[in-house]
């Protein structure tokens, strides 16, 4: 980044490519300086990272509010700045306007920029803050937009296009980050692929209400940003008071979409408080799909049986356990174990689990309330509304305001008496409805609530250090770069049909590391779409995450408990180097196939996933590349046989499936030639260095 305070403004010259000599400061100045044009204004533009009309700036602002209707336009002064390292910190002031704004740029090891600020309010009176975006300057050649859009059970789904004129922006206003949210805002030239080209990639760290935008101004000038997208009057800072603003994340690569997710990978890999840097990931086993509401101690008990056989490390109760929670009209906000299905409380499943060495996980779904609830029954009031109505119920449930001080100590309580009674290692914790008419005594509270959820987590594992918490809303809706900082795990999608899971997969794991996605081998009938697949697919697309299982183990058959037996020691011994690697996906010149995988750091090994989503156009796949090793090395290439068979449409397989010695470079360049697979299969391939 190169930065320019000249007559107290401060702005940013570039942003992009590392630059180790840069020459002479003021040529660069004038290097990038515009001409004047006809109509407009008399001297180039120098509008500064506040993107001010006072400054005679006419894109989006970055600060938009005003003081009961004055101090509308702002003129902020940089009045001093530090810088540290890879840190910049300055001070803005608006002395008319009475307010100051503290903006840090902090770039770290990885080549992550994270910008954050606070916005003060020095005057006498209450400042209204309408928006506050964060923006970054984008390369002329930066042509087109990739960001994602999705809904329940088909999250995170690409949509590219061209950069055109004005602003393209995407909001989200359901209060917590949404199916549909684009985890990241990426703009990228028109050759950009996943191993090539400039990709410059902002997302807000934040879970609550945001707006990512694009913009092409008339003059050209292009620009990416990002800002909590706040409801009217959602913040009025009394005077003295300050907007701590929902922070960003900007990324840069100048070596493809894979370039952005090896530096967020090693950005989340870099933190002591990674889940990997804590322990490795545990098999998992869950058992909503597998009994739903009909919770009954026999039956989990023979569940946890067949898990103990297959290799299961932790097995989760999902919804169902507490009170009155039969089905899910009724119990939210109750989180109390119900002796009408655990007359013995959860102590003795729970022994049960962990005597066969497994850890136990629970479900909770903490910011929400069923009208049918004794918590609502006794505090109506602690919903999240507006005037004296209800909000559309929406799984018939409600939002509990756990902004809160009642609601809140009452959430955190209960969770605690639950957590400090049982030994429990995890929970996932759901969030299964939007956020509508989501008021606090008649003001807007999307920002209070969701810096609320994130004190609660803190407090939660600040009262139970080794807890682990997975996010989970209804699948992967609220998957973000905010709410990362206090999880473990994210819930990618309800969806567990494998192949609607790899673009979801694919796509989450741009931003996500793989040992963060929870991935589970679903039913052989998919109870989302009602596909049928084999349990090679499954467990090949489970492997590539934070592994487990949703699925009714005790009706697999003899076959499938071996097959799960040995996929699930494969999953222990490849974890250390899946969770750890470089995320490759190949731009695989077949439509109807994925193929990616991920190379140990040491370059070592490999694994790498062959996917036949639909029939091939041709008789012959294209060949499947294996890119990312040493080039110089050689490799032992084989089909991993541990997951069980592929259906195949041929009469004979390539003869390299059982073993053959290339080169890295051969393997990045030639590459092996896949097997015919029927649509809806896939297989695993390994690279070993042999020498
Ligand atoms: C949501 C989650 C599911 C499951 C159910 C329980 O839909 O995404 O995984 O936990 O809630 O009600």
């Amino acid at each position: 980044m190169v930065f320019e305070a000249h007559e107290q403004v401060l702005s940013i010259l570039y942003w992009g490519r590392d630059i180790e000599v840069l020459g002479d400061p003021g040529d660069l100045k004038s290097a990038v300086t515009k001409s004047v044009s006809n109509s407009s204004t008399d001297e180039p533009l120098t509008p500064g990272i506040m993107r001010e009309h006072s400054r005679s700036f006419l894109g989006h602002p970055t600060l938009s509010g005003h003081r009961g209707g004055k101090a509308w336009s702002t003129q902020f002064s940089l009045v001093d700045y530090s810088h540290q390292g890879n840190t910049l910190i300055a001070q803005l002031h608006d002395e008319a306007a009475a307010l100051h704004l503290e903006i840090s740029y902090h770039l770290t090891d990885e080549g992550i920029l994270k910008i954050n600020a606070i916005l003060t309010n020095k005057g006498e009176a209450d400042y209204s803050v309408d928006q506050f975006v964060y923006w970054l300057p984008l390369a002329d050649r930066a042509r087109e937009i990739l960001d994602f859009t999705g809904r329940w059970s088909h999250e995170r789904h690409p949509q590219r296009r061209p950069i055109v004129s004005g602003l393209s922006s995407r909001e989200i206003r359901e209060g917590r980050t949404g199916h549909d949210y684009t985890i990241a805002q990426i703009a990228m030239t028109s050759s950009t692929n996943f191993s090539g080209g400039e990709a410059w990639a902002l997302s807000m760290a934040w879970s609550g209400n945001s707006v990512h935008h694009v913009e092409r101004l008339a003059d050209g000038v292009q620009s990416i940003g990002a800002g909590e997208l706040l409801m009217p009057g959602e913040i009025i800072l009394a005077p003295g008071t300050s907007y701590q603003i929902p922070g960003v994340v900007a990324n840069y690569s100048d070596t493809g979409l894979d370039g952005l997710s090896h530096n967020y990978h090693s950005w989340l890999r870099a933190r002591p408080h990674h889940p990997t840097n804590v322990r490795p990931r545990p098999l998992t086993l869950n058992v909503w799909e597998a009994v739903y509401f009909a919770h009954d101690e026999e039956t989990i008990k023979k569940i946890a049986d067949a898990a103990a056989e297959i290799g299961v490390e932790r097995m989760v109760l999902d919804d169902g356990w507490f009170h009155d929670r039969r089905h899910d009209r009724a119990g939210l906000g109750d989180w109390v174990v119900d002796p009408a299905v655990w007359p013995n409380g959860l102590g003795s499943i729970i022994k049960y689990i962990n005597d066969k060495g497994i850890e136990f996980g629970l479900w909770f779904e903490g910011e929400m309330v069923n009208p049918d609830s004794d918590l609502y029954r006794a505090h109506p009031e602690w919903i999240l509304h507006e005037a004296d109505r209800v909000p559309p119920l929406w799984r018939n449930q409600l939002v509990l305001d756990i902004s809160h001080p009642g609601a809140y100590e009452h959430v955190l309580g209960q969770v605690d008496a639950v957590l400090s009674e049982y030994n429990i290692a995890y929970i996932k914790w759901d969030h299964n409805r939007g956020l509508n008419d989501a008021g606090h005594l008649g003001q807007a509270s999307i920002h209070n609530q969701t810096a609320a959820i994130y004190r609660l987590f803190a407090e939660l594992k600040r009262r139970h250090p080794k807890l682990e918490i997975e996010s989970c809303a209804s699948g992967g809706a609220r998957v973000d770069l905010g709410i990362v900082d206090v999880v473990d795990r994210f819930w990618t999608s309800d969806n567990n049909d494998a192949l609607e899971r790899q673009t979801i997969q694919r796509w989450t794991g741009i931003a996500i590391p793989p040992e963060m996605l929870g991935t589970h081998i679903g039913p052989t009938h998919g109870h989302q779409t009602a596909r049928t697949h084999e349990i090679s697919f499954r467990a090949i697309n489970a492997i590539f995450g934070h592994a487990g299982i949703e699925w009714n183990v005790t009706e697999a058959n003899d076959e499938e408990r071996v097959i799960l037996k040995k996929w699930a020691a494969l999953y222990k011994a490849k974890r250390g180097m899946l969770h750890s690697g470089r995320a490759v996906r190949v731009d695989h010149p077949d439509a109807n196939a994925f193929l990616y995988g991920v190379v140990a750091q040491d370059q070592s090994e490999a694994l790498f996933a062959y996917v036949q989503h639909r029939m091939n156009e041709s008789n012959f796949p294209a060949m499947a590349l294996i890119p990312g090793l040493d080039p110089r090395a050689t490799y032992e290439v084989k089909v991993v046989g541990d997951v069980g068979k592929p259906r195949a449409l041929q009469v004979k397989n390539p003869p390299w499936l059982k073993g053959v010695r290339l080169s890295g470079a051969a393997l990045a360049s030639i590459g092996v030639r896949p097997p015919i697979l029927a649509p809806e299969n896939a297989i695993l391939i390994s690279a070993t260095r042999v020498d």
